[in-house]
């Protein structure tokens, strides 16, 4: 763990998450954020050249960050996490792990869901790219993949 810079303002500490979060460094922060914003790795079907874990052992890797995380929130306190879709590989189908890993976070951290929000984009190409080429759309390769 390392401080990469600092200002009035606060610190930025270098580190991996699980590390900085079980540090003493941040044990005066318990009870007082009111806000922790992230962008965890996404349950992608590849792997990631940071080691972004696959399947179930990401649904139980993200989950235990609720329990890491919740501690320092305020009464009020909130976590706004992005997470990505994913597409099983070599089929136009959607993958569920997302889903599951939002499902066991809340679980795990006896949290809340306040409000998702769809990140929609009109002038972005629908993905993924083979299937969309293959098709014409997603959900006919969906239906057409099953029989
Ligand atoms: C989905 S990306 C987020 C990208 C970010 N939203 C951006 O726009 O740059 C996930 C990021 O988490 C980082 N990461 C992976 N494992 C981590 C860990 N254990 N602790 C902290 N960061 C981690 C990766 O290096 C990657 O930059």
């Amino acid at each position: 763990m390392r401080i990469a810079y600092s200002t009035r303002l606060g610190r930025l500490i270098h580190s991996k998450a699980e590390d900085a979060l079980s540090s003493s460094a941040l044990k005066r922060y318990e009870g007082k954020v009111d806000l922790i914003f992230t962008s965890p790795p996404f349950p992608l079907n590849r792997k990631k050249k940071y080691g972004n874990l696959l399947g179930q052992k990401y649904v139980d890797w993200l989950a235990e960050f609720a329990l890491k995380l919740r501690p320092f929130l305020k009464k009020r306190g909130s976590i706004v996490m992005e997470i990505g879709n994913a597409w099983e590989p070599g089929r136009p189908v959607m993958s569920t792990l997302s889903l599951r890993a939002l499902l066991s976070f809340l679980d795990r951290g006896k949290l809340l869901l306040c409000q998702q929000f769809i990140y929609f984009n009109p002038s972005r190409l629908p993905g993924p790219a083979q299937w969309v080429k293959a098709f014409g759309d997603s959900e006919v390769g969906t239906k057409s993949s099953q029989g």
